[in-house]
């Protein structure tokens, strides 16, 4: 076979073969179909799609493209969550440590920056000596010994995916449904997964702009999870504005870090207490949806999930010191005010504008090689809804310059929309898509 004939297969909108799809993504881990070529793969596969034999085969070919974790000697079942990407999606940081702390172990591989949204790992690793390079061995047994690994993609799991996520999110080609499902349950299957929660967002901050789109991803992806004989749901939550108040690498670790210890933001948490309450009812633990949600407040309301917040980083190198005193993680030295250009409602705020400009600060990458700054961000001061007067702050720049700060005001004024009269805030949470 020849990598060019199967780009031009799908370029010309034909179905590649199960062997096909398998030959391709075997030749990509193993170094021997350039990124040039897979990049050009991808774009054709953005523009044409594939089907749903195809997205299952290319999600097979790359969970398989290292090993396949099975964890049942160590613990009975793991659980786990995957969110398909937004703009300040903190959830894992809070959700994880909450199930972990109910008595769920969860093996996490997470991801870093992605477009325009930012990615657990490159969060985490604000936090400093924290590693998530974690081999196969240092995976299993944090799973037995904590309850709760959040991991880098390695060579050892899905390194298929590891080196065409890289890719995609400096191609331009993260934004179709059989990629992302086929990535996201690729990781899941790989780390061996019982319960798996997705939380598939729609709207300007994410990666699916419709509500309809986002119920195709949540079904593909419930649907291939199932057939590999995982439990598995998914919840269509809203990205009509970001999650929270923080964007940005550090920025969004402090937000995480004071949810863990009682301090909101409300839809970060409401979002984590109806994934958790999935996850809860999928391992059987509760029977129901207000048992679930009791048992999930308990141990945030004790401190139980922080605790297990605090084990986990330090389990995986991070200095406790930066996440008692989240303080001290970085912090940019220009923090300069947005004020509302007029006096009304904010109506809108495109999430896909701040994000693009949380990246332009340098908190993401426009190359595979670039270094993130994990200082920079923006922090929201008013949400949809909100009355804001002219000249009020609509947000904080955190910025490595004043200068840089500067140069990105005009483009975040463009992500706000502020209307005359009383504004309605968007639900957050749309349906859940079961099996
Ligand atoms: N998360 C992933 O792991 N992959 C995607 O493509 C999108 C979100």
């Amino acid at each position: 076979m020849r990598a060019v004939d199967l780009i031009a297969k799908k370029r010309d909108g034909g179905a590649l073969t199960s062997a096909e799809i398998a030959w391709l993504i075997t030749g990509y881990a193993a170094g021997n179909i350039p990124d040039y070529q897979m990049s050009a793969w991808a774009m054709a596969v953005v523009l044409r799609g594939m089907d749903d034999r195809e997205t299952a085969d290319l999600t097979m070919a790359m969970a398989r493209s290292g090993d396949m974790l099975d964890l049942h000697g160590l613990v009975p079942l793991t659980v786990d969550k995957h969110s398909t990407g937004g703009v300040g999606d903190k959830t894992t940081l809070l959700l994880a440590p909450m199930v972990a702390a109910v008595g769920l172990p969860v093996a996490k591989m997470s991801g870093r920056g992605l477009g325009f949204s930012g990615g657990t790992i490159d969060k985490l690793e604000s936090i400093p000596g924290l590693r998530t390079n974690l081999s196969a061995e240092e995976f299993r047994r944090a799973v037995r010994d904590v309850g709760l690994v959040v991991a880098a993609q390695s060579g050892d799991l899905a390194p298929a995916d590891k080196k065409l996520y890289a890719l995609r999110d400096v191609t331009a080609t993260v934004e179709s449904i059989p990629l992302i499902a086929a990535s996201v349950m690729s990781k899941k299957l790989a780390t061996g997964a019982d319960c798996i929660v997705l939380d598939v967002k729609y709207g300007s901050g994410a990666f699916m702009h419709t509500l309809a789109d986002a119920r195709a991803l949540a079904r593909t992806m419930v649907a291939i999870g199932s057939h590999a004989g995982r439990r598995v749901s998914a919840v269509l939550s809203s990205m009509q504005q970001p999650l929270g108040f923080a964007i940005g690498n550090a920025l969004e670790v402090r937000e995480a870090i004071g949810a863990l210890r009682g301090g909101g933001p409300a839809d970060l948490v409401a979002l984590c207490m109806t994934l958790g309450a999935q996850l809860v009812q999928l391992a059987g633990l509760r029977p129901d949806e207000d048992a679930a949600r009791a048992l999930l407040r308990e141990v945030l309301d004790s401190g139980a999930a922080w605790a297990t917040f605090t084990q986990m980083i330090a389990n995986q190198g991070g200095d406790l010191a930066f996440v008692e005193d989240p303080s001290r993680l970085p912090a940019a030295p220009a923090q300069i005010d947005l004020p509302a250009p007029r006096s009304g409602y904010v109506a809108t705020i495109d999430g896909q504008t701040l994000g693009l400009v949380c990246n332009a600060l340098g908190g993401g990458r426009a190359r595979i090689e670039d270094r993130i700054d994990p200082r920079v961000g923006l922090v929201l001061r008013a949400k949809v809804g909100d009355r804001v007067t002219e000249g009020s702050p609509l947000l904080t720049i955190h910025a490595a310059s004043p200068a840089d700060a500067q140069r990105v005001t005009p483009q975040l004024l463009t992500a706000y929309a502020i209307a005359a009269g009383s504004v309605i805030a968007p639900a957050l949470i749309e349906e859940v898509v079961s099996a």
